[in-house]
Parts: structure tokens; sequence; C-alpha cells
């Protein structure tokens, strides 16, 4: 059979891919292709995509039996409809059918109709409407042009500000030309997101396996929407159930509804699935495979591929069984620097060979004139592994990058990284004896942590950490500091909470060095106990690894230590060191800087963070620790026990800004604020310019605590705080996502805190 690919991204590099292993295939043609592809199929360049005619004739003259399309933009444009006056068979649905991706009103429409959840939502295209709509809405919204806009055309407004800059740049300003005059404004639900795609004759729905795209450019999924920057599949958050659920209320209504609709979809319907605490919605419909995650369906797909598109096409897909390899797949977009707002181009590539379950999907390569391989767009590869589970795909994945190079590669280091540690620790066996099984259920937690930098960690004597990236920077200071969650960990003991401590110790040290100006890149960890219970220690750790996931630094190493008799039994203690960098330059406190008038500008603390236990152990220590406090409206355990919050993501971008920093650990504001002063300036915190949260207030009254002793100790919900010049504090407080207050400024004194009411 001939078989001719339309499209040129890692999408249609796997599907080709895929299509080269069967046994059915005669030959191969891709329109246009890429040099990935072409080494699978026959490229054909002298031809457009858009050019029906030519692609028909093109088919008539190489006997093609079957035509494939990759991307949306042809099935809108009519590209199967074409071919299907011609009488040549077309996987991939008609123009009508692809309404479903191609205009989101009509999607909305649609749901609507057959009963589909999805978000609520209303459609416009006038300005005045949307503008009305908007003001009496009064939960938080996403507003999407209707067209198809390459990924960009959604946007999350946090303000109704920028709600209505989107509306009229949409509407008004046709930033999106056409496919933004319409527009749909959405109710913005929460949850996680997988993508669900289903091969379809119009009749039959054959799901495949869910998986999970990674749509920001960075790790922790920080800063702006991307194509997808990785995927793997299968999603084990994505249950049995839910499939089932997802099949019969979304996928079958879907498909059953488009066709009464007198729109048959024919190819492979994607819905975009978010898993919302009120059930399973649908973001999105699209009419194709998915990109990136067809390049880590495909590779687990046992069936032929073949097989499957020609009995779609044939109205057949009922008699096809369709199987899947067990085991799991991964796929890390290696993109080019400046994606995805102005990627670099037109750098070599060097390929080492790859060897074993792994390939690179080529998306943005080309070939110049001698042969010589050139980054061509903004995402370059889709490394591709496969395995029989996740963590071992996802190593495969990471030790392959080093085969491959261009100038300023970029890609994220967290691909799977959440289901890693989620799998490992519910899958891992009971049969082992506690050692090895702490050991094992903490070591991929650890491992999803690790960066490229990372040379050695568990195992090694010690851990190694590739400092290369500072020959980068014009004088790099590392900074170093080592901490205890102190009395903290006796409570957590005593109701057996174990996953905050860990984060406690780790999210501490990150503010203790942010303080300086540092960004931090690895953590050591020690904890000690006097009997090891693998689960509990495995809390502790993989706490620690996700909070250093967060942050991006590695767990480079730990110790763990069973001391029976030195502690108490059930009893233990943790403990951290941290490492992280900064240009010499940009040291914190700029103590030159600092002059009377700059302001004190002060961030929410999420509880006692990890100081004053002592005090706080001593006046609860006749109250139940499940007692809610009216106040107070959770379990006072919980309140207690809150992790200490990290201030990196917040604070990290906006330290040109800031003069110092303070962290409010032990000491409270009396001792920590002098930290960051020269001798000749006071602080000035005035009392009552925050709301001092209700734990502080129940906690006084109890324990019959002095005022000033209170801001000695405690942090009383202000856990950091910046000091900013007087000019630069409106902007500063706007360009922050959350509220932060002003509580008090500089003025001329003696290196002290004074507290003011
Ligand atoms: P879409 O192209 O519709 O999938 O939107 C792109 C991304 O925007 C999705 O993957 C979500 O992360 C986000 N998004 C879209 N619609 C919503 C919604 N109603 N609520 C929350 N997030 C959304
Ligand atoms: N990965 C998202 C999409 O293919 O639309």
């Amino acid at each position: 059979m001939n078989i001719l690919l339309i499209g040129s991204g890692g999408r249609e590099h796997a599907i080709a891919w895929k299509l080269a292993q069967s046994p059915r295939l005669k030959k191969l043609f891709a329109l246009p292709g890429n040099p990935g592809i072409g080494q699978l199929a026959e490229n054909i360049n002298d031809l457009s995509v858009d050019d029906h005619a030519g692609i028909i004739r093109f088919c008539r003259q190489e006997a093609i039996d079957l035509v494939i399309v990759g991307p949306e933009a042809p099935l809108a444009n009519g590209l199967a409809d074409s071919l299907a006056e011609a009488g040549i068979r077309c996987f991939g649905p008609r123009q009508a059918a692809a309404e479903i991706e191609a205009s989101k009103v009509f999607s909305k429409h649609f749901m609507a109709r057959h009963g589909i959840p999805t978000a609520r939502y209303a459609t416009f295209n006038k300005i005045t409407d949307a503008l009305q709509y908007l003001d009496g809405v009064d939960y938080p919204i996403v507003i999407k042009a209707s067209g198809l806009a390459a990924g960009k055309g959604v946007i999350l407004p946090d303000t109704k500000a920028e709600a209505e800059t989107a509306l009229r740049e949409m509407l008004e300003g046709g930033v999106f030309g056409a496919a933004g005059t319409e527009v749909v404004i959405e109710e913005r639900m929460s949850g996680p997101e997988v993508s669900l795609m289903a091969f379809t004759d119009g009749k039959t729905v054959v799901p495949m396996l869910p998986a999970q795209d990674h749509k920001r450019i960075y790790d922790g999924d920080q800063g702006p929407n991307t194509g997808g920057m990785g995927a793997y599949a299968p999603a084990p958050i994505f249950t049995t159930e839910m499939l089932e659920e997802a099949v019969d209320n979304l996928l079958k209504p879907a498909v059953s509804g488009l066709r009464l609709e007198g729109r048959p979809f024919v190819g492979v319907l994607y819905a975009g699935l978010m898993l919302t605490p009120d059930g399973i919605r649908v973001l999105e419909f699209n009419c194709r495979f998915g990109d990136p995650e067809t390049q880590a369906v495909l590779p687990l797909l046992d069936t032929d591929l073949v097989e499957i598109a020609e009995a779609c096409v044939d109205g057949r897909l009922r008699e096809v069984e369709i199987r899947w390899n067990p085991g799991a797949a991964v796929c890390v977009v290696l993109a080019s620097k400046g994606y995805p707002e102005k990627p670099e181009t037109g750098y070599e590539i060097k390929l080492e060979a790859l060897l074993g379950d792994v390939v690179c999907f080529h998306a943005g390569t080309k070939e110049n004139d001698t042969g010589q391989l050139l980054t061509s767009g903004g995402r370059v590869f889709g490394l591709t592994t496969w395995s029989a589970d996740l963590p071992s795909a996802v190593k495969n994945a990471y030790e392959k990058i080093r085969h491959i190079y261009f100038k300023d590669m970029q890609y994220r280091t967290d691909i799977a990284a959440k289901a890693v540690m989620g799998a490992t620790y519910a899958n891992s066996g009971v049969d082992i004896d506690a050692g090895n099984r702490a050991v094992a259920l903490m070591k991929d937690a650890v491992r999803a942590t690790y960066t490229p930098a990372v040379l050695a960690g568990i195992g090694s004597f010690g851990g190694l950490f590739d400092a290369s990236a500072l020959k980068d920077m014009a004088n790099p200071v590392l900074v170093a500091s080592t901490d205890g969650v102190g009395t903290k960990v006796k409570l957590a003991a005593m109701v057996g909470r174990f996953r905050g401590i860990g984060q406690d110790i780790v999210n501490h040290c990150i503010n203790d060095i942010l303080v300086q100006g540092a960004r931090p890149l690895f953590f050591m960890d020690y904890f000690a106990t006097s009997k090891l219970n693998p689960e509990q220690t495995a809390e502790v750790v993989i706490g620690i690894a996700e909070a250093c996931r967060d942050a991006g630094l590695a767990l480079l190493g730990g110790e763990t230590a069973e001391m029976p008799g030195v502690y108490q039994p059930g009893e233990f203690d943790v403990a951290g060191t941290i490492v992280g960098v900064l240009e010499r330059d940009n040291i914190l406190p700029k103590t030159d800087a600092l002059k009377a008038g700059d302001v004190l500008i002060g961030f929410r603390s999420s509880g006692p963070h990890t100081n004053g236990y002592s005090l706080i152990r001593k006046v609860f220590a006749e109250t139940p620790l499940d007692k809610v406090f009216p106040e107070i409206g959770v379990p006072l355990a919980e309140a207690l026990l809150a992790p200490h919050r990290s201030y990196f993501k917040l604070v990290y971008p906006q330290l040109a800004t800031i003069k110092a920093l303070a962290h409010l650990t032990g000491g409270g504001f009396i001792e920590n604020i002098p930290r960051i002063l020269p001798g000749h300036l006071d602080a000035v915190v005035r009392i009552g310019s925050w709301p001092v949260p209700p734990l502080w207030k129940v906690l006084q009254q109890k324990g019959n605590i002095a005022l000033d002793e209170m801001y000695r100790v405690f942090n009383m919900g202000i856990g950091m705080l910046a000091v900013v010049d007087a000019n630069a504090v409106t902007a500063f407080q706007a360009s922050l996502p959350e509220e932060t207050f002003v509580i008090g400024e500089l003025a001329s004194g003696q290196g002290k805190t004074r507290l003011v009411v």
C-alpha cells in the first residue's frame, strides 16, 4: 500500500516511524516531511499543502491508497473533502467535522447540545457585549479566540484589566486575525490535565493510552505556554474507571453527536481533559493526533497503524483489535533558545547514533546543501524512549540527551517527574526489608530531582555536580547554608504527618540563601530516627524531593541514620544543607543603597514555618491536636504543620528591584531584620499594617504572651520581607501575583527593629 503523509513535525515523524513498521506499507511519501521523516519516506518539496488539485494529481500519479493528515490546518481547509470528491481515501475528518477544533464557538455549543461536561461559557463577537458580560462575572475566567491560533489563542487573565485588554486585542485589535473575531469566555477550572486520543471511524470509538503533555516552557510549569515541551504515556493519574467514564460520557457522545449532525468524524479525536474536583471536563477537542503526545503514545502501540487507519477510513474499526505494549514511554522536547517567543535557528546539529529503545523524532530540523543538519524551528527534536516502567523510561531519555547537541538547546528536566514520584511510591513492593524498602521508596523521588548537572548522586560516596554552567557567569559566588527543622518534628511525629517536614527543611534553606540573592543548585539531607520506618522515611524524603523539584534544585545526596536509644521511639530529626549561586554584583543586602524612607514589603507566611515550636508546644501542651478553634477553622495540627513556604518563585524574578531581604525565622522581627541593617538605620515595623492570621491571636491569648515577645519569636503572618525604594513600591507590588503588604519603613537609628503600634 502507498501512503501519503501530510505534515512536517515531531508528530508526523512519529506517525511515519510507526507506519514504516507495517508489513503492508509499500511506499511512504511525506508532504512536506522533514529530514527525520526523509529517512523513512520520500519527501515532496515542490507541492503546497494548500494545492488540493496538485495533491490529487500526485496521488493518482503515485497510486496513493491512503492519505494520512497530521496537522489540523489542512483538515480545517477541507483537504479531506477534496480528496473524498476525487475518490481518494483520507484518514482525517472533513471540514465540517474538523470544526470541533477549528471553531471553539462551534465546539462549545456542540458540547452543550450533547451534554458533554465542559466549563460554562459564553460567546461574543462584539466588544461591548463581551465587556458587559465581563462586568457581571465573579469567578476566574479563560478567554479563547474561536479559530485556529496555533496554540496561542488561549489567555488566562489574572485581573479584570488583563481580561479587558485580551478581549480588546482579539475583537478590536485583530491580534489573531480572523481566528479572534469571535471569542469564548469560559470559567477557569483547575486540576491536572490529561490528553486522551481515540481512533474513530465515525461510529466505533477506541481510546489510545492516556497521556500528559507539559505545556509550559520551564520546569515546574513556569513561564509561557508552548506547543508542548514533553509528554509521557500512559498517565497513571488517569485510572481505568476514569478512562471508561471519559469514553462513555465524552468521546462516544462527541462522535455520535457529530454523526447525528451530519458531520461524521473519521480519524483521531483528541480530547484535552481536566480532572476537576467536580469530575472530568473537556477543555478542548482537537481533530487530529496531539503533539507531542503522539510521540509518546505511538511507540507503545502494538497493532499495525496502517491496519487501524484503513479500518477507520473504511468504517470497520469494530473489527480491529487494538493492542498496546506494556510499559511506558516518554518524549522530551529539545527546543531552541528563545522558544516560544523568538526561537534562534540555523545552528548545526550533532546527532550521535542512539542505541536501545529510543528514537529521536525530528520537528524543527532541515538539511543545508552540503547535507549538514541544522535547527530550523522552536521545537527541534522529540527525544522518545520507552521501557518496562516510567521511571526507567525517564531516566533513559535524560541519559540519551547527551548524544544530541546544538547551540543553546533548552529542555525541561521534569517531564513525567510527578508521575514518577507518585508511581514509585504507590507501586513499590512490600516484600523487601525495611532498609532496602526505604531506599527503594525514595530512590526514584530523589532521581526525579536530578538536573542534567548531576553526574553522580544516590549510591556514590560523594555527589558530583557539574559546575561548568558557572563559567558563563561573570563572578560566580557560591552560597551554602545548613539548618534543621527544629522541634516541629515532634509535632509531626505525634500526628504522623511527615511529608510537610521534608518540604519545611528544603524551603527554609532556599529562603535562607534567597535573601542573599542566590538561586539554589543542590541540596543534601540528613534524616535520623530511633528506628527506621520505611514509609515514614520515604514520606519525609519525598517531601524533600518535591520541594527540591518545585524550585528546580537537585537532591544530590543524603544520609539516613537509625539511632535507637538516642532518639525516643517514634521520634526523628531532619536537617539539610543547600548550595546556591549568584553573581558577585548581586549579593544582598545592598547595604550602601539602603536609606531612610525605603519601604518594607511583607510577604505572607503559610503558618509558623519552622520557628517558635518549643513555645507553641508549651502553649498547646494540653490541647488535643485535632481541636478546631472556630477562629482558625482547621484542626490545630493542620494549622501548626503547614509546610514552610518557599519564596523563591515569587521573589527571585524581582531581585533587581529589591535592596535587601530578610527571612523571618527564629528570632522573629526583632532579631532577623537587624541582620540586614547598617548601624545608622532602624526598621520601623507598623503593627496593624497587615492582617495577623487568627492562629497568632489564639496563641497569644492562650499562652498569655506579651506582644513584643510574639514579634521576637514568631513571623506573625509575614514570612519574608523586602526592602524596596519608596518610588518602586507601587510597581513592585503590582508585578507580584499575590497580595503583599507595606509593613513599615527604614528610618535613621541604630540598626534595630522598632515596633510601633
Ligand atoms: P486549550 O487550547 O483550550 O486546551 O487551552 C490551552 C490550555 O489553557 C489548557 O491546556 C489549559 O491549561 C488552559 N485552559 C483552557 N481552558 C481552561 C479552563 N476552562 N479552565 C482552566 N484552564 C483552562
Ligand atoms: N499537545 C496539545 C495538542 O496537540 O493540541
